[in-house]
């Protein structure tokens, strides 16, 4: 019996709070007690109701981890639906990544599950729900997850900006969170484009000093379409781990494609000037480039130089050894017609549309459904993605780090990511050493095409 099998029939994990756990001889836990519930919450000069967070009248809150050191995360349900929590890019144990019925039972009403783990890498992750996922996250469940560095270089302010969207009337009650049109092409957009909850924020920082801009896409649908209106910024690092410093900044013709699931992190300078501001700017389909956010400058003026900041450390990933690295291929694309959706207890929207080499996939709960792919643990492997359909699929990868080879497209800056833009026609290959063993879902971003069918799992044992 394998453990897919045995966790269909089991019971739920007993939760045990964090308190109650010793950790002995360990550094003691940093905690975090959460409450999934109904959140009520004005967006312009309209109430919203029947959105989800972690508090009642606010977005979740940026859960701060440090590199090394045990986090513990209790998470309970207090919704009628079933849920888990899924933390997304951390390379931990296969039992704590919150996938429902690949990792652990959905949690019911009132259900506590306790999310252990010791953050291998330091960077700006995120968490969201891998049950309920379209609603739940639409409805606002989308939170930072910030690992510290164990040796960070000095920022004099560090800002997280979590952009997504929200589906309203314009009485602010909500609108469905997907459409059957919008599943079966680029997925269905919001009309409410917001930054940590606001609508183009502004915050202070000193004048002078250095930021860390930490931009998060926790949108289920959304590619934006980035760049800030200064030239005194570098991007430090993507998806969390760190880039080389020569990467070129954004501009508005050439802005940054940051897909859902995606993070970019920039090492910003403040100007010195009073009141002078930086902005985050944003564009979208047929009008001007819109502010998502802005960097306000306050103070005394810090004279810092965005010269003398040092490359952040590296998380501690293997390089893949290409010379040894079996291939596998993945195609992504239409579903064959008639698949009917299964989903458990984790919600289905109904149809399948999407497909894994030909396969969709049919349903959380789904029985019998094997991984896409077996990988041996330890060994090194290049995985070809390969988009058969017209629209963009950000393709991540749950529990393991990858770096992106090359394209048929463009040139791919060298980094270590969990999630890879795939764009129209474009193939990719992407290199991992498959170092943590368990069964790690991979699946596009886009909700509405992970929920029909463009999902499935890799197994490395
Ligand atoms: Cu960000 Cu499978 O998730
Ligand atoms: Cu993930
Ligand atoms: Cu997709």
């Amino acid at each position: 019996m394998n453990r897919r099998t045995f966790l269909l029939g089991s019971a739920a994990m007993a939760g045990t709070t964090c308190l109650a756990n010793t950790f002995q001889g360990r550094a003691s836990p940093i905690t975090y007690d959460m409450t999934i519930q109904p959140a009520i919450y004005q967006f312009g000069a309209q109430t919203t109701h029947g959105l989800v967070s972690l508090s009642p009248d606010a977005p979740p809150p940026v859960i701060y981890g440090k590199q090394g050191v045990p986090l513990c995360l209790a998470v309970t349900n207090s919704m009628p639906d079933y849920t888990a929590m899924h933390w997304h890019g951390m390379r931990i144990d296969n039992q704590m990544d919150g996938v429902p019925y690949l990792t652990q039972l959905p949690m019911g009403q009132n259900d506590q599950f306790v999310y252990e783990f010791t953050p291998p890498d330091a960077g700006t992750y995120w968490y969201h729900p891998h049950c309920m996922t379209m609603s739940q996250m639409a409805h606002g469940l989308t939170g930072a997850l910030i690992i510290e560095e164990a040796n960070a270089p000095e920022f004099d302010a560090d800002q997280v900006v979590n952009l997504r969207d929200f589906r309203l009337n314009d009485d602010g009650s909500l609108l469905p969170s997907y459409t059957a049109r919008g599943a079966a092409r680029a997925g269905t957009f919001g009309n409410v484009q917001t930054a940590n909850w606001y609508r183009s924020p502004s915050y202070d920082h000193p004048c002078g000093g250095l930021v860390r801009l930490r931009v998060l896409n926790t949108d289920t649908t959304r590619i934006y379409k980035l760049h800030l209106d200064t030239t005194d910024a570098r991007i430090i690092a993507w998806d969390g781990h760190p880039t080389d410093l020569n990467l070129p900044l954004p501009t508005p013709e050439e802005p940054l494609l940051l897909g859902p699931g995606q993070r970019v992190d920039f090492a910003v300078q403040m100007p010195s000037g009073e009141g002078e501001s930086i902005t985050l700017m944003a564009k979208f389909p047929g009008v001007a480039a819109r502010p998502m956010a802005q960097l306000r400058a306050v103070g005394n003026d810090l004279r810092r130089d965005l010269r003398d900041l040092p490359r952040l450390p590296a998380n501690p990933v293997s390089m893949p050894d290409l010379s040894t690295a079996q291939p596998h291929e993945f195609i992504f694309g239409w579903s064959p017609e008639g698949t009917a959706p299964n989903d458990g207890y984790c919600g289905s929207l109904g149809y399948t549309f999407w497909s894994i080499n030909r396969t969709p996939w049919s349903g959380d709960a789904a029985k019998g459904t094997g991984p896409l792919a077996t990988l041996e643990h330890g060994r090194s492997y290049i995985l070809r993605l390969r988009n058969e359909s017209p629209n963009l699929h950000p393709i991540h990868l749950h529990g393991l780090a990858f770096v992106p080879l090359r394209s048929n497209l463009r040139q791919l800056p060298a980094l270590f990511t969990d999630t890879l833009l795939l764009l129209k026609d474009e193939i990719v290959d992407i290199a991992l050493v498959a170092d943590n063993p368990g069964d790690w879902a991979f699946h596009c971003h886009v909700i509405e095409h992970q929920k029909t069918g463009l999902a499935g799992y890799i197994s490395v044992v």
